[in-house]
């Protein structure tokens, strides 16, 4: 059927949901082709805009998780969880809280957008956070031992540990269960990886039936996930300063670190030219699929997860007060990242492409010897 450019989706598509309850109203997400000025005309990417959440892409692990931990009996009911967060997973959270009634510590840092804090706060979560990086393991790792002090302190109190909990990556089966349904075919997957949960997840339930899918990892310039040494980093939800657990290492074909002000470049032409866009993540992954589509055979079919909407970053990404004290507007990113050989070859400060990726703590060859 062909769709006319004006003609609204609407008429064509089943009805939405009517949910009873908040958690009924995640997944099922729809998916925005994104073509032009990323791409030259017929070439594009099809964006999965999980944003269109209640919360946002966590939403999917905060509600399995607590769904586990509590068929385990690691959550006891009306138990409070206590997570570290820069704020995706702790909407996410604050959802399961109140689908499954259990009070929510949401732990994080002064990064987090004072939005955030206010939404958080307004969906019954309690936010706490804490004042210094720690000395040598920064914010992540002060965080880290904020939560462990409130297990320590709450019996009966239960962290689901995003970075580590298999959990977090087999809440996104559903999410390739509906790439497949939707699109059929997806020949490559561009995925930002903070905890690693959405790309391990997606890519191991879409490979059970299309084997030679391309998993592409995108990263922040100062993480230290991929083997770059730890920096300062101000993009949030995407890169981290440990190595997770959740991080599917054998999995991706290749790896992009992408800087701010790329990102931001890439948030506001999604917004200029696409009317949907998104956070630093957004920006990054549009950035890399763009190149991808514009470099990989035409006939390509590439999926790149969008995993929020724009809106808590309008005093960052979107405002050019902002941006210009941080030096990010009216830089244009190259056509084409740099290379580097190995991913540990030299610091990375702009959008730089690895076609090797290892883990760099070696917990993938331990696992290949002991097999
Ligand atoms: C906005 C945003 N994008 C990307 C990511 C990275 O996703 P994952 O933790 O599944 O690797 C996160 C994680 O917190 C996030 O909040």
């Amino acid at each position: 059927m062909h769709l006319s450019l004006l003609e609204p989706l609407g008429r064509h598509a089943p009805l939405p949901v009517i949910a009873r309850r908040p958690a009924q109203l995640v997944g099922n997400t729809p998916i925005l082709w994104i073509d032009e000025p990323f791409a030259p005309p017929g070439r594009g990417f099809h964006a999965k805009l999980e944003g269109a959440n209640p919360g946002g892409i966590k939403d999917r692990p905060g509600l399995h998780m607590v769904a586990e931990a509590r068929q385990r009996g690691d959550l006891a009911p009306g138990a409070p969880v206590v997570e570290s967060s820069s704020g995706t997973l702790g909407l996410g959270l604050a959802l399961a809280g109140l689908t499954y009634g259990h009070p929510v510590t949401v732990v994080t840092d002064p990064g987090m957008e004072p939005s955030v804090v206010r939404l958080l706060t307004a969906l019954g979560a309690r936010v706490d956070q804490v004042a210094a990086p720690h000395p040598e393991g920064g914010w992540q790792e002060a965080r880290r031992a904020r939560v462990a002090e409130w297990l320590s302190r709450t019996p009966g109190a239960y962290c689901p540990d995003q970075y580590h909990n298999p959990d977090n990556a087999a809440a996104y089966r559903p999410l390739a269960a509906e790439l497949v349904a939707q699109l059929g075919r997806v020949d490559v997957l561009v995925a930002a990886v903070g905890t690693g949960g959405h790309s391990a997840g997606v890519a191991a339930g879409l490979r059970e039936s299309l084997p030679g899918l391309r998993l592409i990892g995108v990263d922040a310039v100062g993480s230290a996930i991929f083997g770059q040494p730890a920096g300062p980093r101000l993009m949030r939800g995407l890169g981290s300063s440990i190595h997770p657990g959740n991080v599917d290492y054998a999995a991706f074909a290749e790896v992009h670190w992408v800087a701010p002000a790329e990102a931001v470049w890439a948030c506001r032409r999604l917004a200029r030219h696409h009317y949907a866009s998104g956070g630093w993540s957004v920006g990054a992954v549009a950035l890399v699929a763009g190149w991808a589509a514009r470099t990989m055979p035409a006939g390509t079919r590439i999926v790149a997860v969008f995993p929020d909407g724009p809106h808590r970053y309008l005093e960052t990404v979107y405002n050019d007060a902002w941006c210009r004290e941080h030096g990010f507007l009216g830089r244009v990113p190259a056509e084409e990242p740099d290379e580097i050989a190995e991913p540990d070859a030299r610091v990375v400060t702009s959008w730089t492409r690895c076609g090797r990726v290892r883990d760099p703590l070696g917990r993938d060859l331990a696992e290949a010897g002991a097999r």
